[in-house]
């Protein structure tokens, strides 16, 4: 570790990071050259007419925050609808908190019945495109009556306050509809995203434990029809705790129907009563999990409960995106990963957005179908994702230019470090100059935005995503727990916060070990983090095994694991090559066993058993193979020097290999095939 932190090399004008590190995904090559921003000093200024209009104006709101953190927080409780007060905001009991305790409340009201009392019932929740172009526009009433027939619907298949529900849904209305229908009832949801394979879905069931599954028959990707509900069939064949199946229509392709266990959604509806009491939460009960990369095979089942996540997304929402009534919101995330649960459901919804949801791909039919959907539906706010926006960048500016975004007036990015060249080109070509844009970090596990700028308020730096949000301890330590005033570190997050995860589900011990191993009763993030002279952070990566494919989170153990259960693969190590658009992509080196020889055949066999075995997303970019890789004589893999292999540069330290012979062999083997 000592040698990443002293591999910095920061100056005044000059942040080149090179970072090193055995066993990490970070870049080895500078992933920020910004020394031209700097000398150029590009820093944005808030317009004043954004701030004579922002949510937050006064500067003061930080400094209020650090004094009395629990008392800020309870303030934007109190947003909320609660059917009975706490008793008290906090308690921590490191690495345990709570918050707002002895508080009721349900989720699901206050994203939807509390708008249904006042002016907001019939405005509209949910504006939803799917990919073939049809439209459907419910307004907050409809979405009422909606999740109330099916909570009774889930109700009467026996689905009680704590049971889990499993949720594998493409972007349909009905996703947000089933994952407040759970709330309401006080179900656990575990959405799962889906483009996960049967395999992956299987294994998060099981885990969870869930009783009910929600499916559909297919979902349209690029024209063609994903048969959701096939690899659903597949997957449950070995999942016991699996009751009941519900399917929404959605492609009407040919689909085997259980009799018994099988049911359809819109079947259930007409049958169910109109109204379904909420369940009084309790703040602390559990309201969802949802599953995330671990650095080993075995995804974690991140908990969240209710009070304090909804403090965060309601906070987060208003004040990031800056969110007015007459907003229209759109996060293009899919509710299978965090993003999709903080800021198209409990966010947006809690704070009576209107938002745009999209079923599809970004390049289908055109390339300008974003562009499209934001002139169509007057989008003012656009949240998406790095490896997008590069996308764009690659497609060419012709395609947004040839459509009308001038409703849009701030731009968000989430998911992994947003490289300054596409901050520009964001801010540029898609906010027309005019609007700002705000780099939001946060992670499945802290559940609401940490670090962002406020932006009626906070100048930004492309690359950075500024400072830590009020309210929110989080600051940078070296290995041994000291605070790095300026340079580069850990990110490291002191104080618990409302959203904050509340452990692994069925694991406490890895709760503790993943999160607080490294410093005592403190929270690790995983990610390096480096602050410059004016305080800023600038996010670097993660500093464990896992790999931020296109913003997904993906393990190289989850990977590598897929590799070995193929019979042909004796030994496999992967890891997370710089790429242009996924920010990182999959290389994975693999020997074979006795036996079975290299070919471009197994190359692709081997390819497309990791897309089955975890999900396209995982489907490496590359497959190398080696007669032997290159190990430390305690034998541990050396994926340093694999990533210098596999990146064309020139090997690292040696020193340490138990045999040399293997990496000069690889390499002249990797230079040869390329
Ligand atoms: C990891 C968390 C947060 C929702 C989507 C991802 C990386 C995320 C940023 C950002 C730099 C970022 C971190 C983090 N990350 N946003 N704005 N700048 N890095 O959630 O799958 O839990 O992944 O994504 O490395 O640890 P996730």
């Amino acid at each position: 570790m000592r040698d990443f932190l002293s591999s910095y090399s920061i100056g005044k004008g000059s942040i080149i990071i090179k970072l090193m590190k055995d066993n990490s995904n970070m870049k080895t090559e500078p992933i920020h050259t910004v020394d031209a921003l700097l000398e150029e000093n590009r820093v944005f200024k808030p317009e004043k007419s954004f701030l004579s209009q922002a949510n937050v104006k006064d500067a003061g709101i930080y400094k209020d925050a650090q004094k009395n953190p629990k008392k800020y927080w309870e303030n934007w409780a109190k947003k909320l609808d609660w059917f009975q007060k706490w008793n008290k905001i906090l308690e921590w009991k490191p690495p345990f908190a709570q918050w707002f305790i002895g508080g009721k409340l349900n989720a699901c009201y206050n994203c939807v019945d509390r708008h249904v009392k006042g002016p907001n019932k019939n405005k509209a929740a949910l504006i939803w495109e799917g990919e073939p172009g049809e439209q459907r526009i419910l307004t907050y009433w409809e979405v009422y009556r909606e999740v109330n027939k099916f909570a009774n619907a889930l109700k009467s298949l026996g689905v009680k306050k704590g049971d889990r529900v499993a949720i594998y849904l493409p972007m349909i209305p009905e996703a947000v509809i089933s994952m407040l229908a759970c709330a309401r009832i006080g179900a656990i949801h575990t959405v799962v995203f889906g483009g996960f394979s049967a395999e992956a879905l299987k294994d998060r069931i099981n885990d969870a434990q869930a009783k009910v599954l929600i499916t559909a028959d297919g979902s349209y990707r690029r024209g063609t029809v994903v048969p959701l509900k096939n690899m659903a069939d597949k997957a449950i064949e070995n999942c016991p705790s699996i009751h009941h199946v519900v399917i929404v229509r959605r492609a009407n392709n040919e689909i085997h129907v259980k009799e018994g266990r099988d049911h359809w959604f819109h079947r259930l509806i007409q049958k169910a009563k109109h109204y379904c009491e909420p369940e009084k939460m309790d703040s602390e009960d559990i309201l969802f999990t949802l599953y995330t990369s671990g650095t080993t095979g075995k995804p974690k089942g991140i908990v969240h409960t209710t009070g304090g996540y909804m403090t965060g997304v309601l906070a987060t929402t208003n004040m990031v995106f800056d969110l007015k009534p007459e907003d229209v919101f759109w996060c293009t995330a899919d509710v299978g990963w965090v993003t999709g649960h903080s800021y198209v459901v409990y966010g947006p919804m809690a704070n009576g957005a209107t938002q745009v949801i999209y079923e599809g791909a970004p390049d289908w039919p055109e390339r300008d179908r974003f562009w499209k959907l934001i002139e169509k539906y007057g989008v003012t706010i656009f949240y998406t994702a790095p490896t997008a926006i590069r996308a764009f960048m690659k497609w060419g500016v012709e395609w947004p230019k040839s459509c009308n975004l001038s409703s849009l007036r701030l731009l968000g990015s989430v998911g992994e470090p947003i490289n300054p060249e596409a901050w520009m080109w964001y801010h540029k070509h898609i906010g027309g100059g005019q609007c700002p844009v705000v780099d939001t970090w946060w992670q499945t596990e802290t559940g609401s935005i940490m670090i962002a700028p406020l932006p009626g308020i906070m100048p930004t730096k492309p690359g950075s995503a500024t400072k830590p949000l009020p309210g929110i301890d989080a600051v940078v330590l070296n290995d041994e727990g000291e605070k790095v005033k300026t340079g580069g570190g850990y990110l490291a997050i002191r104080k618990p916060w409302p959203s904050m995860l509340r452990g692994i589900y069925g694991d406490p011990e890895r709760f503790k070990k993943t999160y607080f191993r490294k410093w005592k009763d403190i929270y690790f993030p995983a990610d390096g983090c480096k602050i410059d002279d004016d305080g800023y952070y600038w996010l670097l990566g993660r500093v464990d095994d896992i790999m931020l494919v296109a913003g997904h989170n993906i393990s190289t153990m989850e990977v590598e694991s897929a590799l070995v259960s193929h019979h042909s693969v004796a030994e496999s190590a992967v890891i997370g090559i710089t790429d242009d658009v996924k920010g990182q992509a999959i290389a994975a080196f693999v020997t074979l066993k006795e036996g079975h020889a290299p070919s471009k055949e197994v190359e692709e066999r081997l390819k497309a058993h990791v897309a089955h075995a975890i999900g396209a997303i995982a489907r490496p970019s590359k497959v190398l193979f080696a007669e032997d890789l290159p190990k430390t004589r305690s034998g541990k893999i050396m994926r340093r020097l694999l990533r210098d292999i596999a990146e064309g540069r020139a090997l690292g330290d040696v020193t340490t290999l138990s045999d040399a012979n293997v990496i000069e062999k690889l390499k002249k083997r990797y230079e040869e095939e390329s």
